[in-house]
């Protein structure tokens, strides 16, 4: 297909939804983009400062902040990935650490957290063939997205997921804690007041608790050609 598309993917939090959107980006040559990254860097940048624990969020601070945090992508070769860059610092590794994950639903619930990064994310979006995963990415930043797709599978799954890869990396956690962070992450995502996690009306519903990514990009590539043709029609 030639025209330049935007692919919006959401679902519940590891669901493999990055794993999958960055094989698509890869696949049609497009620009990955974790939206979760930029909440996360938003976190990190609230703990660093004290706005935010356990315990307090000083929300004020917060609204205050927001027209000092810069979130940027930049491509690594190395590794041949975009990584999260906050003010000009490579933070990719931070974001990615428990605490972040634990505090991150937090501030993601926090309205002018959301309109900034909402904001920042249609000016990435205006270049086109993207690939942006999210909560709502097909909901409310890109409305108009040509193909929404939305993730989901087992919250056990999803847990045992995201359990082995945090012990890939060396993190030390145990599978109850994943498993609680995830049942609770999906409480707060999918009834937080402002842009709650939801599936479009017009997004294509992927459960993938039993598919391996190569399966995952047959069934894509059978929704890509099928868009094709309706375009083809047009
Ligand atoms: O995709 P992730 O797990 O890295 O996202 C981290 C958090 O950010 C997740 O708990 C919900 C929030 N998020 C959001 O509210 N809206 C998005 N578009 C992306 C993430």
């Amino acid at each position: 297909m030639n025209k330049k598309l935007i692919i919006a993917v959401d679902g519940y939090s590891s669901c493999g939804k990055s794993t999958f959107a960055k094989a698509i980006a890869r696949e049609l040559n497009y620009i990955f983009i974790d939206s979760g990254a930029m909440y996360r860097a938003v976190t990190l940048y609230c703990m660093r400062k004290g706005y935010i624990d356990r315990s307090t969020v000083k929300e004020d601070k917060i609204n205050n902040s927001m027209a000092d945090i810069n979130i940027r992508f930049r491509y690594n070769p190395d590794i041949e990935e975009h990584e999260t860059y906050l003010n000009g610092e490579n933070v990719e590794e931070e974001i990615r650490q428990v605490e972040v994950s634990s505090l991150v639903s937090i501030i993601s619930k926090i309205r002018s957290v959301r309109e900034r990064l909402v904001e920042m994310q249609r000016e990435i979006g205006i270049m086109k063939s993207i690939v942006m995963d999210g909560r709502d990415i097909g909901t409310v930043v890109f409305p108009d997205a040509d193909i929404k797709i939305f993730m989901t599978a087992s919250p056990e799954i999803r847990a045992e997921r995201r359990y082995k890869e945090l012990i890939g990396k060396g993190v030390k956690v145990n599978y109850d804690e994943v498993l609680n962070n995830i049942s609770e992450r999906d409480t707060i995502d999918s009834g937080r007041e402002i842009s709650p996690l939801k599936k479009a009306e017009d997004a294509y519903i992927l459960d993938n608790s039993e598919m391996t990514v190569n399966q995952q990009m047959v069934w894509f590539r059978d929704i890509l050609s099928k868009k094709s043709g309706d375009e083809g029609r047009n």
